[in-house]
């Protein structure tokens, strides 16, 4: 048989595919978020995150130490606010002394050159497990824009590199951006999940933190599943508003959104590879179904090939110490 043309010439051996990937993962991409509980010598491992912890700051702190040894450079802090913290306001999110505060402070001291990117949303403090502010079963949009200020100005105090607000209320990156620049943070830069979807995959998340909804969905605030374009919508305006880097979440079922928003903007894109698609591959691992390695690698490869510059991903540590 005569061919002009043998397409797998590229696929012979092991260091041609390497040598013509178009995509690779190294440790930089990777955001890893951590869950932050109060007391001592606390790993307390999520039911449904099999292999995932909260930590409190004494063992956090050592965490962070070993994730920085593999290259991780970022986290995403997430914290379990005691029951009695919790109410309708939603303050204990800017108390300077709260759990956050003490965990930014606490990882900036000793590991200053590792960048804390902090969760922005009422969920852990709300009594009703909502991102806002409620108020006759609905959840306000600009009572809880001004909290989310206060909240980001205050993560910003105690030393935070970026907030992420995650909450989807509207206007909250120009309203977060504006407090930002009158209070001087102007080394503080905003990742803004953008596109975030109202997700069943976020179920294992909330369990970690105890954080579900008492009444109702989300809904009113995440994005529908069935939509595009109005991805691309809340991504330019955010990007207007002044975010540094935008957000799709999820990110396996959202693969096209995230190539669609790469192509839209001119800013870094992250994609939020969350707490249920962890889940899912440590399931089918653990029945023996899939091989999670291969499963991870593939999934990450995928996620940037995509378009993502970024993933925030419970992998991290897992990947990097395979790229190494
Ligand atoms: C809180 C928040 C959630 C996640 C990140 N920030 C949960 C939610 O919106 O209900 C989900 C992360 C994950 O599932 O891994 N606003």
């Amino acid at each position: 048989m005569y061919l002009q043309k043998r397409n797998r010439i590229l696929r012979t051996s092991a260091s041609i595919r390497s040598m013509v990937a178009e995509t690779k993962l190294t440790p930089d991409d990777f955001i890893l978020p951590l869950f932050v509980d109060e007391g001592e010598n606390v790993k307390h491992e999520i039911p449904s995150m099999p292999g995932y912890y909260r930590y409190s700051l004494d063992l956090l702190l050592e965490e962070v130490s070993t994730i920085r040894g593999l290259g991780i450079k970022s986290v995403l802090l997430f914290v379990k606010a005691k029951d009695d913290t919790k109410d309708n306001t939603g303050k204990e999110a800017w108390n300077e002394d709260g759990l956050m505060q003490r965990a930014i402070k606490a990882i900036k001291q000793q590991i200053p050159e590792m960048i804390v990117m902090t969760d922005v949303a009422l969920d852990p403090y709300s009594i009703y497990g909502h991102d806002g502010i409620v108020k006759d079963g609905e959840i306000l949009n600009d009572e809880t824009v001004e909290a989310l200020v206060k909240m980001s100005v205050s993560h910003a105090a105690a030393g935070a590199d970026f907030v992420a607000p995650s909450d989807m209320m509207d206007g909250r990156i120009g309203a977060i951006r504006k407090a930002l620049e009158e209070n001087n943070f102007t080394k503080v830069g905003i990742m803004s999940y953008s596109a975030k979807y109202a997700s069943c995959f976020y179920g294992p998340f909330r369990d970690a933190l105890d954080s579900a909804p008492g009444f109702g969905d989300k809904k009113t605030y995440q994005m529908n599943y069935a939509n595009r374009i109005e991805a691309i919508n809340e991504t330019l305006q955010d990007i207007e508003q002044g975010a540094d880097i935008v957000m799709v979440k999820p990110a396996m079922a959202y693969l096209d959104i995230i190539r669609e928003v790469k192509n839209a903007v001119t800013v870094p894109v992250s994609a939020y590879h969350v707490s249920g698609e962890y889940a899912m591959i440590k399931a089918a691992a653990k029945m023996g179904w899939l091989d999670e390695q291969k499963a991870i690698l593939e999934s990450l490869t995928s996620i940037k090939r995509a378009g993502a510059d970024l993933i925030a991903t419970y992998f991290a540590k897992e990947a990097a110490g395979m790229l190494r």
